[in-house]
């Protein structure tokens, strides 16, 4: 076939993504051109021919990754999970010489031990070499070639292809962190939701390792959200389409704005975490577009300009609580007193801490940072 009509064919495609992100995501993918857009819990499933598989990876802020479902089928037991991988067509998609790992994702009493269904996946992916050609792939967990996908749901079984390879959260801008950082996908997905239009100042005053500041230029310069990174699980699949890759790379570098209007500053009272957020800063590509300084938020004063915060306080459960009530309380104090006309969007995973803000939120939106079940909370400030 050739360079223009085998990226035609259509792919059936499920991007995962955090909880609370999903209507998000599903936006992002309308956007890159994804048809049959279905919102899941976590996920949102599509389909898309290689220009939406390549598009997908490259700019959506909010996925984990990009599955390619191969094969869908019910098995109620081991064996049929078993024979039904084993009929798949593996060359395929894997090469003798590569290495693989099994992810799994497992809901179902029909196979409770998770990891056996994966072994047995694994099994029917190994017999399927052997018997052809006495010889098999290797599994490596750490650096596979490619990764496979095994979800089962009751008896529902589906196996795909990750196009990602590394987690889309893995930006490559961030080499050093030393408080717990914000993941990416949270952090854009956070900027995502707020109303950034007619501003003037973006500000994160607790801004750590950089994160939000750097999701939010990106959001706003229209600048890739893996502008950084190199590598891709679908740079090794056969139907990769170096010219279709680069024109979409290319294309979307034409899209970057680097006259943007906003200015984008961020503070933290750790001078040593200013240090490593610079560097993350920069490796981004942003060194020229965000300012940051080491300061203490607290008694602090930006009156008289039109902005917006968007901040994740510390709210580890292991800092004493009546420091870490006294910081949410100083903060809400220090937004009343001098940040009047701003919006501000407060990130916390500490429900009691928040109460001490002593503002009412305009809104609350929950959201999941791992398992700890956060809110984004949005005050105006009069
Ligand atoms: C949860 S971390 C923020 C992580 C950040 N979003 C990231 O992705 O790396 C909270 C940050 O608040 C900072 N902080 C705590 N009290 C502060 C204060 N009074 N003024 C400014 N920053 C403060 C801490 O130094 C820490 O870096």
């Amino acid at each position: 076939m050739s360079d223009r009509t085998e990226h035609k064919e259509i792919y059936k495609l499920t991007a995962k993504t955090f909880h609370g992100l999903e209507k998000i995501l599903s936006s992002e993918l309308k956007k890159i051109g994804a048809s049959e857009i279905t919102i899941l819990k976590r996920a949102v499933s599509f389909t898309g021919d290689l220009e939406v598989i390549y598009k997908a990876n490259y700019l959506l802020r909010t996925a984990i990754n990009v599955l390619w479902k191969i094969h869908t089928f019910k098995a109620k037991t081991s064996d049929e999970l078993y024979l039904n991988v084993n009929k798949i067509n593996w060359d395929k998609y894997l090469d003798l010489n590569e290495t693989f790992s099994i992810d799994k994702t497992v809901y179902s009493t029909f196979h409770s031990h998770s990891h056996f269904a994966a072994l047995k996946v694994k099994d029917a992916i190994v017999d399927y070499f052997n018997t052809k050609y006495n010889k098999r792939p290797s599994v490596n967990i750490k650096t596979p070639d490619k990764k496979i996908h095994l979800h089962i749901k009751g008896s529902e079984c589906t196996i795909s292809i990750d196009t990602s390879g590394d987690a889309l959260f893995k930006r490559n801008y961030r080499k050093d962190t030393d408080v717990a950082p914000l993941n990416e996908i949270l952090a854009a997905g956070m900027v995502m939701m707020t109303d950034y239009k007619d501003i003037e100042y973006f500000y994160d005053p607790m801004c750590g390792s950089g994160t939000i500041l750097i999701e939010a230029a990106r959001i706003f310069m229209k600048m890739p959200a893996q502008y950084s990174r190199k590598k891709f699980g679908f740079l090794k699949f056969a139907n990769y389409n170096y010219r279709l890759w680069n024109s979409i790379k290319r294309n979307a570098e034409k899209e970057i704005n680097r006259e943007i209007n906003i200015k984008i500053i961020g503070t933290d009272i750790n001078e040593k975490i200013i240090t490593i957020a610079r560097k993350n800063i920069s490796n981004a590509g942003l060194r020229h577009y965000i300012n940051i300084q080491t300061k203490d938020f607290i008694n602090s004063k930006f009156e008289n300009k039109r902005g917006l915060i968007v901040t994740n306080p510390p709210y580890d459960i292991r800092i004493k609580s009546e420091n870490i009530n006294n910081l949410y309380k100083e903060t809400g104090n220090t937004l009343k007193r001098g940040f009047k006309g701003w919006k501000a969007y407060i990130f916390s995973g500490n429900k009691e801490a928040v109460k001490n803000i002593g503002l009412k939120p305009e809104q609350k939106i929950i959201l999941f940072n791992g398992k700890i079940e956060c809110r984004l909370l949005k005050y105006e400030i009069y």
